[in-house]
């Protein structure tokens, strides 16, 4: 049986209240962690060789220990809970279904960095899952694990959950941290980072939900056995969204390492692809990760088995490999078309940029005009070099890495799958015809 680090106990009757929880054994990691010193915590996470679930995968540990704390100025750990990337539905799963994880994370993370008083950024959206974490909150805080000398420790922490408005761009860390200082949520320029300037000027550590909700099995089984558990590079185990067409959708608890087609035709996972068509795409971290061919999905270039981890799924670079990203995977049967679905990406990336850089603001406009004219069979085959041509233009140009984000899906799809833009140009009726209707269902939409 795969083993279940975060998921184990999500079928317990009742686990979202503290009671039930704590009777599964919910918060020894906070008892045990307040006998710690707090720099044993760090060098014990730094051990696991966790690395961000956000999506850059950044070692967590490492994060940490790049704290200011001689400064003396206040510290603030800041749980980054906004996910809107398409395709990436894992937080919000863990945070409705254990919302006392999360809130056990949060204090045994706190406590590591010395921090008095930390954040949950959630996007506005989440509004029935804003209601779980501050009733979890509140039971925790009653018990005593929140609020003033915690257990008798005399370590205080106040946890404050904070909305945002929906904005994919407040989930790039710097722009969350405007917008929870009530500012617009415009990205800034790094250095400095978080961990040296932050919240209001002050030393910050911002993390994923699942990396802040992994770390209490950290410190209760000791980073030395997370380590053993998935692959050399890619410690423990992940939590992954799965959608698109396949016959069994869900958030499945992984171990890194798992062979990719395991994870697609498994039925302990996806189920295979539905009505048994083929595979013609997978996009494996989330929209902005290159999405790949079926044949560079599931072997390496080298024709190595392609394996769910850091390393294997980025083997190759961008010719043939890709990234785990923050885990949203998402299948495209034999049916599906790319132009179309990276048209809809763009889309996306355009109504998202920030507007503070001008090759991300002009440039994903420019893509999504292009992407809709050659979809709709007004293209021409320079148009297609044009495409080109504009995403290498915001690749690497901008602030933060949604210029990236951006770029790399059209990349992707031109490497790939250039015949089926091409189709498009050479067929304009059939692509107008096979459109015909889809343009008022997007407008509604
Ligand atoms: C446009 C954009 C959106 C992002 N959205 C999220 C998000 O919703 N959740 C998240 O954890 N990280 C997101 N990130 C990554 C964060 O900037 C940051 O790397 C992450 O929260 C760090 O946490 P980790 O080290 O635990 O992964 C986003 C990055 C960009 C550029």
């Amino acid at each position: 049986m795969p083993r279940k680090l975060l998921l184990d106990k999500i079928n317990v009757e009742g686990i979202k209240t503290f009671e039930v929880y704590r009777a599964n054994g919910g918060y020894a990691s906070v008892e045990k962690a307040l006998k710690m010193a707090p720099a044993d915590i760090v060098e014990e996470v730094k051990k696991s060789g966790l690395r961000g679930r956000g999506g850059a995968g950044f070692p967590t540990g490492m994060k940490w220990s790049f704290i200011d704390k001689k400064s003396g100025r206040q510290r603030y750990l800041v749980c980054n809970a906004d996910e809107s990337e398409p395709g990436t539905f894992k937080d919000r799963y863990l945070m409705e279904y254990l919302p006392h994880m999360l809130i056990e994370g949060m204090i045994v993370s706190s406590f590591a960095l010395e921090a008095n008083l930390s954040f949950i950024y959630i996007r506005g959206e989440f509004k029935w899952i804003i209601k779980i974490l501050e009733k979890a909150i509140a039971e925790a805080k009653a018990a005593g694990f929140l609020g003033n000398n915690i257990l008798g420790s005399g370590y205080n922490l106040e946890l404050i959950v904070h909305t945002g408005a929906g904005a994919y761009i407040c989930g790039e860390e710097t722009a969350l941290l405007e917008s929870l200082e009530g500012k617009r949520g415009l990205p800034r320029i790094k250095p400095p980072f978080p961990a040296v300037s932050g919240l209001y000027g002050n030393p910050t550590v911002v993390n994923n939900v699942e990396s802040i909700a992994t770390v209490p099995w950290i410190i209760n089984n000791g980073g030395d056995e997370y380590v053993k558990i998935g692959t050399l590079k890619s410690a423990g185990t992940k939590l992954i969204s799965a959608c698109g067409n396949i016959n069994r959708p869900g958030v499945y608890e992984i171990e890194m390492g798992l062979p990719v087609e395991e994870f697609i035709f498994s039925d302990e996972y996806c189920g295979g692809v539905k009505d048994g068509k083929r595979i013609k795409a997978v996009v494996a971290g989330g929209s902005s990760v290159p999405i790949l061919p079926a044949e560079l999905i599931l072997k390496t270039s080298a024709g190595e088995q392609r394996l769910m981890s850091y390393e294997s799924l980025s083997d190759g670079g961008f010719l043939t490999g890709t990234m785990l990203g923050s885990g949203g995977f998402i299948v495209y049967d034999e049916d599906q078309c790319i132009v179309r679905n990276t048209w809809n990406f763009t889309r996306f990336y355009h109504h998202e940029s920030c507007g503070q850089c001008s090759p991300c603001r002009e440039g994903t406009g420019w893509m999504e005009r292009i992407l809709h004219n050659i979809e709709y069979g007004h293209g021409k085959m320079s148009d297609i070099d044009l495409l080109w041509d504009v995403q290498s233009k915001i690749e690497g140009n901008t602030i933060c890495p949604l210029g990236d984000a951006a770029a790399w899906p059209v990349a992707s799809a031109i490497r790939h799958f250039r015949e089926e833009f091409e189709w498009h140009v050479l067929n304009p009726e059939e692509s107008q015809k096979r459109n015909f209707g889809l343009i008022e269902k997007t407008l509604v939409a």
